[in-house]
């Protein structure tokens, strides 16, 4: 499966997909011929990215679904808004993510490690059965080179609100998170359709460091941003080239690289899925909202 995956008419779901990388990601795609499906919080905020992809001239409009993946019902009413669009689903692109927000989810998660891994761990949960019965698909993470900033993962502190001052360290947990439920996926998931790959899109100029104290900015511009163009690069290359085979692996500038020792830590990974797992049952026990999805 070294040939190029997609083919005109394949669907994509893609999330965060208004602005930065993933906004560059859902025209790139559409560009090719995928039916793109953007979830995020916002339709106001999408509508210049649908409005775009209408003016390519391509033969599938792009289709806008609520998201929030601070809240865990939001994300079961997204994946259940989707389902009921009746479509397949042949990529997912788990690209939304924080950095620097401090607090909690609507669930009581570490606000962070909540957005960028807990979300997408149930998103990708209640839309794996529906991937299973589209033919070959993949599921895109996007991680980060962060993930080496940490030193291992505090699982007490993931149900307790932002400790430290600038949330970076909670950053790199969760972007190991994304790492390791990447890697871990890929072996659930071997012997299937279904190919999965994490990575890191670069240092790019995006609305990710918002809410980064103002002293911080100056010096990611030092290291050389990219621009958003040449930060989706990767993840478009995941989710078109990446063969088949490479399931689970963690790429950089488009090729696959070996991740910090934490991120090949398959007890840990497996760790992760089955408290991620419990974290996600539980929420759903105690929210009648989100029963029977
Ligand atoms: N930029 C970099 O240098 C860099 C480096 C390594 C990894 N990454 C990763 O790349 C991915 C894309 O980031 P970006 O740089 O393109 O940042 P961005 O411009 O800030 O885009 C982030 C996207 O995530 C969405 N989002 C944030 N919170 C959300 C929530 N609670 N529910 C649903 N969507 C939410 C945002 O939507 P709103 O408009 O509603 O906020 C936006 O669409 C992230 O996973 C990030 O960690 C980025």
């Amino acid at each position: 499966m070294n040939q190029e995956f997609y083919i005109q008419g394949q669907v994509a779901l893609i999330t965060g997909g208004n602005v930065g990388i993933g906004r560059i990601t859902a025209i790139e795609l559409a560009k090719k011929g995928f039916k793109v499906v953007i979830a995020g919080r916002s339709l106001e905020r999408t509508q210049a990215v649908l409005d775009h992809i209408k003016s390519l001239g391509v033969d599938e409009q792009a289709i806008f679904l609520p998201l929030d993946l601070a809240s865990l019902a939001s994300v079961r009413e997204c994946a259940q808004l989707f389902l009921q669009l009746n479509l397949p689903l042949h990529l997912l692109v788990n690209n939304a993510g924080v950095a620097g927000l401090r607090g909690l989810t609507k669930d009581g998660f570490e606000m962070t490690f909540g957005v960028n891994h807990l979300g997408h761990f149930l998103l990708t949960q209640l839309l794996l059965e529906k991937m299973q019965s589209s033919g070959l698909s993949r599921i895109v993470t996007v991680s980060s080179r962060a993930h080496k900033r940490t030193a291992g993962i505090d699982w007490d502190a993931l149900c307790q609100p932002t400790r430290s001052w600038t949330g970076i360290h909670e950053y790199a947990v969760s972007k190991l998170a994304n790492l390791l439920f990447s890697a871990e996926l890929a072996k659930r998931v071997k012997g299937t359709s279904i190919s999965t790959y994490s990575l890191h899109p670069g240092v790019v100029d995006t609305e990710i460091w918002r809410a980064l104290p103002n002293w911080a900015r100056p010096l990611l511009r030092l290291r050389g941003f990219l621009t958003p163009e040449e930060g989706a690069l990767t993840t478009l290359h995941c989710a078109m080239h990446a063969p088949h085979q490479e399931s689970g692996l963690y790429y950089a500038d488009s090729k696959p690289m070996q991740p910090a020792a934490l991120g090949q830590n398959s007890e840990l990974a497996a760790e992760l899925w089955r408290r991620s797992e419990a974290w996600v049952k539980q929420t759903n026990e105690s929210n009648p909202r989100s029963k029977g999805n």
